[in-house]
């Protein structure tokens, strides 16, 4: 099954213009990585949250390029995420290689209500058993799993937590034990979190993230004789932790949530989230990196020589991998969506349909006179705004200067009315994202093409007349991103980009008020009925193609923007 792949050796003869690595390996909205080398082929997955499919696994044979491999969830029956709000739903995979079989273990957390008290689930696969971090004994060949819960149900005191299990079943076949409470002061801000054990050198090691998600995330390890403890911390925790150089300084920071994997060579290396901030934000949320671990005099690990991570830094002798990446282009005439494509929540109804053949509207239709490829949607009631399942697809945003596009496929018959909108976004939660579109004009006959932006919940909108009862060919929708500013605008035919709309990209990167935001910023194609099922009657709007250019990302090693 595995392809017989070259040593790095050969490697680096076959192809001389071999890369180096640079952060972050994988760029946009990536968190919690849990790498895993089988054979000479490395796999991460990291968490979805409220996106479908669920779990994106990336491959990679040389640990600079990493390519979308597959997602573990990828039908409705494999993670149920109804109505869940945003930063809910699928958190903090593990992967594991057994016996010959690779096994997932995760979590969905369907709100973080605090009046639903709903307890997250922690599973495999597609069983509902509480199994998060598997770890193969190699001694004793026992496995156990490591996860994070709380003391009880009354103080709620998170840490790590630790059973023998049964592969077949999911159940406990051994006594369940608090693990170890991590190096910071045991209270509800600790927050001990992703335990990934592995043995090495007679020790067992245990290896952990603390601090919360945000600016105090850091790794910690600490090491035993035993799979269950006790456990001595490394004296020189934490291993990991931008923050120490103060929350303002680095442009990386929020440093944690790590795994290490060793090459076939002996060489290692630890991946982890990290966020780029931007003028104190960061609209792509925490992103995948990647940094050298060696191994000191005791046998404890030290990242990246101790010394903080840095975006100008990369590892590895040769030239550094390519970038920017090449434009993408989505012409939507692959039969199947691109599996970067994500969709809200669990889609219950098909509400897009890509290809020639797509068209549900046999009277009025874009593809009758002229067949073009593209994406048509079946809009629903529900917008971006919605806790549900808007007809929408969502693609990362993968770099902090680049371009979205999209080209409208064009309409013939009736014209759209207030209701009912057609456009693209950028896109962080059901409470911020920034759309330009098409609809029916407010207060007014004919379309126009609109925007909305959303600022802590208040929507701005604006309005220009379309001056055309068609959505006509070659239109298309642009949002230019920068690391400080969103851009919204338009271009009919061969007319330059009119730019209707700036907004900070700051707005893309903070959750209101009891609620968190867990994702960055994603692209989005829409259509919507605005609480109001779609007419019978009304044109079959969608998109004839995608394009996203990326230009060079000159992001600064300490967050300082004038
Ligand atoms: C563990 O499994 C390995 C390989 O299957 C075997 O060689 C070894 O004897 C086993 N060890 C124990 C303690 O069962
Ligand atoms: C971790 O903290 C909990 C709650 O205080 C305590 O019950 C448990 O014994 C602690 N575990 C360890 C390994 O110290
Ligand atoms: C937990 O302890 C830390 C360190 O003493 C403190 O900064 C933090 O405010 C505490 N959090 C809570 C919820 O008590
Ligand atoms: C960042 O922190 C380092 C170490 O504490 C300090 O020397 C440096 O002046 C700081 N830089 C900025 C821009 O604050
Ligand atoms: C639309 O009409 C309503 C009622 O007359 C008015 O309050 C509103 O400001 C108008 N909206 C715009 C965008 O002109
Ligand atoms: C439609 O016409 C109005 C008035 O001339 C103009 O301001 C607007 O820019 C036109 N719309 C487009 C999309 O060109
Ligand atoms: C947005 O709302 C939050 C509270 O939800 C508040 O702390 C913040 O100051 C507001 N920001 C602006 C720019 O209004
Ligand atoms: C973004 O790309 C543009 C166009 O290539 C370039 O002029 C600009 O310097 C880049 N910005 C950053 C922060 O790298
Ligand atoms: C950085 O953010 C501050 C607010 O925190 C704002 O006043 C300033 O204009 C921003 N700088 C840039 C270059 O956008």
């Amino acid at each position: 099954m595995w392809r017989v792949v070259f040593s790095v050796a050969a490697l680096l003869c076959a192809f001389p213009s071999a890369l180096a690595i640079k952060n972050p390996i994988i760029s946009g909205w990536n968190p919690d990585p849990s790498i895993l080398r089988v054979g000479n082929e490395y796999y991460i997955a990291t968490s979805s949250f409220e996106y479908f499919p669920g779990v994106p696994i990336y491959k990679s044979t040389d640990l600079a390029n990493w390519e979308l491999f597959s997602h573990a969830l990828a039908t409705p029956e494999h993670v149920q995420l109804y109505g869940v709000p945003t930063g809910a739903g699928v958190w903090a995979p593990t992967l594991s290689y057994i016996d010959g079989r690779f096994y997932l273990a995760s979590m969905t957390r369907w709100t973080y209500d605090p009046v639903a008290r709903v307890w997250p689930r922690v599973f495999f696969q597609s069983s509902e058993d509480l199994i998060h971090c598997l770890f193969l004994d190699p001694v004793s060949n026992k496995t156990y799993l490591n996860l994070m819960a709380p003391n009880n149900n009354f103080d709620r005191l998170w840490g790590i937590y630790q059973c023998e299990v049964s592969l077949k079943t999911g159940n406990c076949i051994g006594e369940y034990i608090s693990l170890w409470n991590g190096t910071l002061p045991h209270n509800s801000s600790a927050r001990d979190e992703g335990p990934k054990m592995f043995y090495k050198n007679d020790f067992y090691y245990l290896l952990i993230a603390e601090g919360g998600t945000d600016d105090l995330h850091r790794a910690t390890i600490a090491r035993s004789a035993s799979p269950s403890g006790p456990w001595t911390p490394n004296p020189n925790n934490p291993i990991l932790f931008n923050g120490a150089y103060g929350f303002d300084n680095l442009t990386v920071q929020s440093t944690g949530h790590a795994t290490f994997v060793e090459t076939p060579s002996g060489d290692w290396y630890a991946a982890f989230l990290a966020r780029r901030k931007i003028n104190g934000s960061s609209p792509l949320g925490r992103e995948t990196f990647l940094t050298t671990v060696t191994w000191d005099d005791n046998d404890w690990p030290v990242l990246n020589g101790g010394k903080p991570i840095l975006l100008s830094e990369s590892f590895g002798s040769a030239k550094d991998q390519k970038y920017p990446p090449a434009p993408f282009k989505d012409d939507f005439s692959q039969g199947a969506l691109d599996p970067s494509w994500y969709q809200l929540r669990v889609p219950y109804t098909d509400n897009y349909e890509i290809g020639i053949s797509s068209c549900h509207d046999t009277t009025q239709k874009w593809c009758g006179a002229t067949p073009q490829s593209g994406i048509t949607f079946a809009p629903n009631v529900f917008g971006l705004s919605d806790r549900d399942v808007p007809a929408a697809i969502l693609r990362k945003q993968k770099s902090l200067n680049m371009t979205f596009s999209a080209t409208l496929l064009p309409t013939t018959g009736l014209s759209l009315s207030y209701l009912q909108s057609v456009g693209i976004s950028v896109y962080l939660s059901e409470f911020e994202h920034q759309d330009i579109g098409i609809r029916g004009c407010v207060n007014g006959t004919g379309m126009c093409i609109y925007t909305s932006v959303i600022m802590n919940t208040t929507a701005i909108n604006n309005y220009v007349p379309l001056n055309s009862s068609v959505i006509p060919e070659n239109t298309i929708l642009h949002i230019r991103a920068t690391p400080l500013t969103y851009s919204l605008g338009y271009s009919i035919g061969q007319s330059p980009i009119s730019w209707m709309e700036e907004i900070a990209s700051s707005w893309l990167a903070f959750a209101p008020a009891n609620f968190f935001v867990f994702e960055g910023a994603s692209f989005a194609l829409f259509a919507s009925g605005n609480g109001n099922p779609w007419p019978w009657d009304a044109p079959t709007v969608g998109f004839k193609e995608v394009n996203e250019v990326y230009f060079e990302e000159n992001i600064p090693d300490h967050d300082i923007w004038t």
